[in-house]
C-alpha cells in the first residue's frame, strides 16, 4: 500500500504499527532499540527528560521499570502524565506515545526483577538513584553490603518496580524525501483510536 494514500494507515492499529517498528528496529539495530525518552514534569512544572528501556508492551501500554524514589518517580507519584518517544536513526523512524502511568502489578515486577543478575539485583538496592553520591566507593561499598545480606536471594525492593504508560495519542514520522515526511497521529476516543496524518 503506498504511503501516499491515506488507506494503509487504516489497516493496522497503532499496536500493530508499533509492533512492525518495533520488530525492524529489533532486527536492524544491535544497541537499545528499545531505549527511548522518557519526559515527565514535576509538581513545580519542571520537565525533565531520561532514556529509560521499554520492557514490555502490549495494548494496555508500554513498561519500564525504574526507582520510584528517583527524580522520575517523585514526578511520576504526584503527575501522571508522561510523554515517551522513540527515534531510530538508521530507520529514519521516530514514535511518539503520550500517556499517563499507572504501577504494573507486583507479581509483574517480581517477575521482571528476579529476571536480572543478582549484581543488577543489588545494585537496585544499593543505589539510592538521583540522590547526591559522596563517592563511587560508598556505592560499590552498599553493594558489597547488601550481597552479604542477601546472597544469592535478592528480594525485589518495594521502591523499584515498573511503571505502565497507558498511552492516550501515538504519533508516527517516517522521513520522506526532499522533507515531506510521513506523519499520522492516532488518538484515543474512548476505546477507538482515531487516526490523522499531520503534516511534517
Ligand atoms: C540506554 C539507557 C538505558 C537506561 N535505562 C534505564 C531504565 O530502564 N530505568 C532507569 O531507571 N534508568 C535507566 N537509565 C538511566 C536514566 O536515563 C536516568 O539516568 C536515571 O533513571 C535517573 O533519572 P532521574 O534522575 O530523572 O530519575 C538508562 C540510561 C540509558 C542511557
Amino acid at each position: 500500500m503506498s504511503k501516499n494514500s491515506n488507506k494503509f494507515l487504516d489497516d493496522l492499529t497503532p499496536f500493530q504499527w508499533f509492533e512492525q517498528w518495533l520488530n525492524d528496529a529489533t532486527e536492524k539495530i544491535e544497541q537499545d532499540p528499545n531505549a527511548m525518552s522518557l519526559a515527565t514534569i514535576d509538581p513545580i512544572g519542571t520537565l525533565s527528560i531520561r532514556i529509560v528501556l521499554l520492557k514490555a508492551w502490549d495494548n494496555k501500554g508500554f513498561v519500564f521499570y525504574t526507582n520510584s524514589k528517583s527524580r522520575k518517580g517523585a514526578a511520576m507519584n504526584v503527575n501522571k502524565q508522561v510523554g515517551l518517544s522513540f527515534y531510530w536513526p538508521s530507520l529514519n523512524r521516530q514514535i511518539r506515545i503520550s500517556g499517563s502511568v499507572e504501577k504494573v502489578t507486583d507479581l509483574e515486577s517480581d517477575a521482571y526483577f528476579q529476571s536480572r543478575a543478582v549484581r543488577s539485583k543489588l545494585g537496585a538496592w544499593a543505589s539510592k538513584q538521583s540522590q547526591p553520591l559522596e563517592s563511587r566507593e560508598h556505592l560499590l561499598r552498599s553493594v558489597a553490603e547488601y550481597g552479604a545480606e542477601f546472597g544469592d536471594e535478592v528480594p525485589r525492593p518495594a521502591h523499584w518496580f515498573g511503571y505502565r504508560v497507558i498511552p492516550s495519542d501515538m504519533e508516527f514520522w517516517e522521513a520522506g524525501e526532499f522533507r515531506l515526511h510521513n506523519r499520522w497521529r492516532w488518538e484515543r476516543d474512548n476505546e477507538k483510536w482515531r487516526v490523522q496524518r499531520l503534516n511534517p
